[in-house]
């Protein structure tokens, strides 16, 4: 045989060898170094388990998911800057992050410009997603979150005079006591004492002592858990025994850690309880420990969330394009979730429900379940 001819049938024989299908390139900025490192960290985890899972699942679409994360070592200024590298230098669809409302309101304008959709998977300050139609979260927002303590604190702890400490440098604390406060007196409640602080502050026996003066018989710490466990602390140090509580901002390993026996009886409102016996929780909770060798937390879970509901976006919207993704994004509705069913509503935020956990022996214990 003629060797063109030879070499014809070879190739007409021979495997058809596919490109490999192109990943669908998921841009995260997440705080994986520096001070807050503990809950991007988690987070990430959440959103590698995901992604794997999915891919091993065959991917979206038909390509994988690849993700490609920068970190903003939790410094201020840095989350522009990793979203501006996503956006123009990786050249991703979708980008998810941040945990933390602060860092969300930072890059969430950057991504808005580009035209890029964000799914937030945690942060529940409300301007986040009023940012703009490219903003998203898959958590509750934090108009619903205080509602839901203000009325836990009149109604289960019969509180009718509270005092709130507020750290004043930080977007969601802030946000989570207007809120609170709004309907706590709107319920014809009193607010005895607003005492501030700032974040990395250490010692809140000044506050606390005006808090005592004051007659409050519940404290609302509105601010992260780091702040609430030395707060509780020293608040019973001080002889200060009435029901603490706080918002979502509370829910972190090191919340016990730093406050020990203090935390006993303290509330706190989470986005999902851990100890929640349906097969979502349970079997996201073997699956986590089994790749990594730990309990997930709240950030862990939603982060999970983030990219379920993100690629269910693109399997709807059939397409990869940031547009259509934003689309399909805002028509999600009763999506199952780990932290619960999610419906993305008109101003692209998340209706779930609300848990109300406390701590009794050393351990986060169910007490209510909020619904929308
Ligand atoms: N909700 C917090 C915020 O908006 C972030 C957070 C989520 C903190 C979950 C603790 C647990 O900033």
């Amino acid at each position: 045989m003629h060797r063109l001819a030879a070499l014809a049938l070879c190739a007409a024989f021979a495997a058809p060898v596919l490109p490999a299908a192109e990943p669908i390139r998921i841009g995260e900025y997440a705080s994986l170094t520096g001070k807050e490192a503990a809950y991007g960290e988690t987070s990430h985890k959440g959103i590698v388990l995901a992604v794997d899972e999915i891919n091993a699942a065959g991917g979206v679409l038909g390509r994988p998911l690849g993700l490609i994360t920068a970190d903003n070592q939790s410094k201020q200024g840095e989350s522009a800057t990793a979203v501006k590298k996503l956006i123009s230098r990786d050249k991703v669809v979708a980008i998810l992050g941040e945990v933390a409302s602060i860092r969300s309101l930072e890059a969430a304008p950057v991504i808005q410009a580009a035209k890029i959709p964000m799914v937030s998977s945690a942060s529940v300050n409300s301007k986040v997603t009023e940012v703009g139609d490219y903003i998203f979260r898959v958590c509750f927002v934090d108009a619903f979150e205080g509602n839901v303590l203000a009325k836990f604190a009149r109604e289960h702890l019969g509180a009718k005079k509270v005092a709130i400490l507020t750290s004043v440098s930080n977007a969601y604390s802030v946000g989570m006591t207007n809120v609170f406060k709004a309907r706590f007196l709107a319920d014809g409640g009193a607010v005895v004492a607003e005492q501030k602080y700032s974040e990395g502050d250490k010692d809140f026996r000044a506050q606390l002592t005006a808090v005592k003066a004051a007659g409050a018989d519940a404290i609302f710490a509105s601010g992260y858990y780091t702040e609430a466990a030395l707060i509780c602390v020293q608040a019973r140090q001080l002889g200060l025994n009435v029901p603490i509580f706080g918002g979502d901002g509370w829910d972190a390993p090191p919340l016990l850690e730093i406050g020990g026996a203090a935390m006993e009886g303290t509330y706190f409102c989470a986005h999902y309880s851990p100890e929640d016996p349906s097969s979502a929780v349970q079997g996201f909770n073997q699956r986590y420990q089994a790749r990594w060798g730990s309990v997930p937390d709240a950030w862990a879970a939603l982060g999970y969330d983030s990219v379920l509901v993100l690629a269910d976006a693109i399997r709807r919207a059939g397409s990869a394009e940031p547009k259509a993704i934003r689309d399909a994004l805002a028509q999600t509705e009763d999506f199952p979730a780990v932290t619960g069913r999610i419906t993305i509503d008109e101003k692209r935020n998340a209706s779930k429900s609300a848990v109300m956990l406390t701590v009794k022996d050393g351990k986060y214990k169910f007490v209510a379940s909020v619904a929308p």
